[in-house]
């Protein structure tokens, strides 16, 4: 497809959607580099972009005559730039303090203690600590452009409120729905394939038992590869948290 049809393919679903999104609402839209340009010119007939977060996926198909492609463009806009809801205290993460910097002995913003050391950083729009679900995630599915729990609840944690409204017309394998769910918002969705759907309500059935999401743990967003120091947050650790957090060492 051309870039002047698939534009014209953006924009013949995309109105629709901006018109259903309120006034102080937010919309994400994911691409890698081939389509991403188009998305930008896209959203921006419409909405204000007001960041484009680069999300290194980790995973990505080897190449022989080209570079492997490892990230994905989520551009982030809003309807309306003075008055549109974002809180970044609720997707702080939690990152291991690799050269721990003290001031007349004591930490320098960072927290020493028996579980590590480790620092609260507010996230940036590099988002280097979210993989593509593996085949042994629980949350994996079939679906083969499935997205992580976790990368969802980055956005709906930040941009809604509970009780809120979220909306992906692209649902798939419904990971925005399922996510949406666990952290206590509203959701609807559309998607075109059967199966997919059937995938969706089975996820959906199954977050009202398990309401866990894979990296997010006690409130933060913790960095790939801190399975252990995960579990050493764990206060009161029953057989499900060993079993998820176990999941958590893949990534
Ligand atoms: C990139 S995938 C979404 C994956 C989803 N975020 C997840 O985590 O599973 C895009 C989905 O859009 C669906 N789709 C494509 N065209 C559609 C249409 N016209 N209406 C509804 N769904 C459509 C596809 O079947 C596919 O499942």
């Amino acid at each position: 497809m051309s870039n002047v049809d698939y534009e014209d393919y953006l924009r013949s679903w995309f109105t629709s959607v901006c018109d259903k999104l309120k006034n102080n609402g937010s919309l994400y839209m994911c691409g890698d580099w081939k389509c991403s340009s188009a998305m930008q010119r896209v959203i921006e007939e419409k909405l204000t972009i007001i960041n484009r977060i680069t999300w290194q996926r980790e995973k990505g198909r080897g190449a022989l005559k080209n570079w492997k492609n490892g990230m994905e463009d989520i551009w982030f806009a809003v309807k309306n730039p003075k008055d549109y809801y974002f809180d970044i205290s609720s997707v702080m993460m939690k990152r291991k303090v690799i050269a721990p910097y003290k001031v007349d002995g004591k930490p320098k913003d960072w927290e020493e203690s028996e579980k590590g050391n480790f620092r609260m950083t507010y996230p940036s729009n590099f988002w280097d600590d979210i993989s593509i679900p593996f085949w042994s995630m629980p949350e994996n599915t079939d679906h083969p452009t499935q997205k992580p729990e976790k990368l969802y609840a980055k956005i709906i944690l930040a941009s809604s409120k509970s009780g809120d409204f979220i909306f992906d017309p692209f649902l798939g394998s419904g990971t925005a729905a399922v996510v949406a769910h666990k952290l206590g918002r509203k959701y609807f969705g559309v998607e075109i394939n059967h199966e997919y759907c059937c995938w969706a309500i089975k996820r959906l059935m199954n977050s009202d038992t398990d309401p866990s999401i894979q990296g997010y743990f006690d409130g933060v967003f913790w960095e790939r590869n801190t399975l252990n120091d995960q579990k050493k947050s764990v206060k009161k650790r029953n057989k499900k948290d060993v079993q998820l957090l176990n999941f958590e060492e893949l990534i």
